[in-house]
């Protein structure tokens, strides 16, 4: 065996343990309480040594029950070999994830030995936190679309004979158009817990970029887009790429919608392919830049979060964050930059791939 991992020519100590710990012996008397345990309970280790673990930890659970009754480690069951780490209380109401381990001298022996590990749980705060603060936005975001919709349908039924044909056309337009709004919201919302939750489903199938970026380009013409805004680079696809073709489409409608909505001047695509190296397959990427103000340097880390918008003109700023997701999960990935012209650059790759049946 490999003595190299051994503690003893490792040198550690208990203090440089990151979580907490602290030992009792066989008689329940700490014997170990080391910085981390001290840190976290605002106990010193000196009036900690000695004393019974039970003073020393005054642990409760959730519902208040000490915990050292409950769990009563030096007597029950004898083949007990612990406690899964469970979240306890200490007193002040503070909160600590702890765990476990009766060590014994023999199967079935007496407890030689408590080992309790204590951690703090200010990192499932924060996601707790960020969870919430979600929530929030969501609840924001679906807001202020549906007031606008209880506004005009609320005026309309209330004042009907006053208005015109042409006024009333004119707020059901709004209504119509701030429905969508909230449809487009919860089918992205839908997308991002799929990505977070990583239940995104890709089917792959032989996918041609060339006639995807085509056919994008002219759904966005025949919407009313000038066609001399779009210049084309396509080289000749070469690798055969096996990808998910309506997610291929959700990240290339995105990045276009973006180029034109947000950016301005001519979008360019360009489209090439990237060799295989040593560490990374063959692939394709495509490149979509246009002449518009840009990302700001100093944004540039967070336009692929969720909800990021750079302007008042931003829609829900989650197509960015369903275009990581997806690209990254074709095992591929996506960058922003600055173009020649000043304005944004979007490329992303995307490997080869391996169709289904051969995966
Ligand atoms: N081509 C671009 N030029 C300038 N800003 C852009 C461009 N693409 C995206 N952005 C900025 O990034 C933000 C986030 O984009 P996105 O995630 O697609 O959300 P949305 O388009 O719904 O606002 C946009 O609100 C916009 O401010
Ligand atoms: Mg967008």
């Amino acid at each position: 065996m490999d003595t190299a991992h051994g503690a003893g020519e490792l040198d550690l100590g208990p203090d440089d343990l990151p979580d907490g710990l602290v030992v009792a012996d066989r008689l329940g008397l700490v014997s170990c309480f080391n910085a981390e345990a001290a840190r976290l309970t605002g106990r010193g280790a000196e009036e900690s040594l000695g004393r019974p673990i039970e003073s020393v930890l005054p642990l409760e659970d959730p519902e208040g029950r000490p915990w050292w009754r409950l769990t009563d480690p030096y007597h029950g069951l004898a083949t007990r070999s612990g406690q899964p780490e469970r979240n306890l209380l200490l007193p002040g109401g503070r909160e600590v994830l702890v765990a476990a381990r009766y060590v014994r001298g023999a199967a079935g022996g007496a407890v030689r030995r408590l080992v309790v590990t204590l951690r703090g749980t200010d990192a499932r705060r924060r996601t707790e936190r960020s969870n919430a603060e979600l929530i929030a936005t969501v609840a924001h975001e679906l807001r202020s679309p549906l007031t606008s919709v209880k506004g005009f349908t609320a005026t309309m039924l209330d004042k009907w004979d006053r208005f015109t044909d042409e006024q009333k056309r004119l707020m059901l337009q709004t209504v119509d158009s701030d429905a969508d709004r909230v449809t487009r919201l919860i089918t992205e919302l839908l997308d991002v817990s799929r990505i977070d939750s990583g239940r995104l489903e890709i089917r792959r199938q032989p996918v041609r970029l060339d006639e995807a970026v085509r056919r994008h380009v002219k759904t966005l013409i025949n919407g009313g887009c000038p066609a001399d805004r779009f210049e084309l680079r396509l080289s000749e696809q070469v690798a055969g790429l096996w990808a998910d073709p309506d997610k291929v489409d959700q990240v290339l409608g995105n990045l276009l919608e973006n180029a034109v909505r947000h950016g301005g001047g001519t979008v360019t695509i360009e489209m090439h392919h990237v060799p295989p190296t040593r560490t990374r397959q063959e692939g394709m990427a495509v490149t979509v830049s246009d002449e518009g103000p840009g990302i700001p340097e100093e944004a540039m880390h967070r336009v692929f979060t969720r909800f990021w918008r750079g302007s008042e003109r931003g829609g829900t700023g989650l197509g960015l964050y369903i275009v990581k997701g997806i690209v990254e999960a074709h095992g591929g990935t996506v960058t922003v930059g600055r173009s020649d012209g000043g304005g944004a650059r979007f490329r992303f790759i995307l490997p080869a791939g391996t169709p289904a049946f051969l995966s």
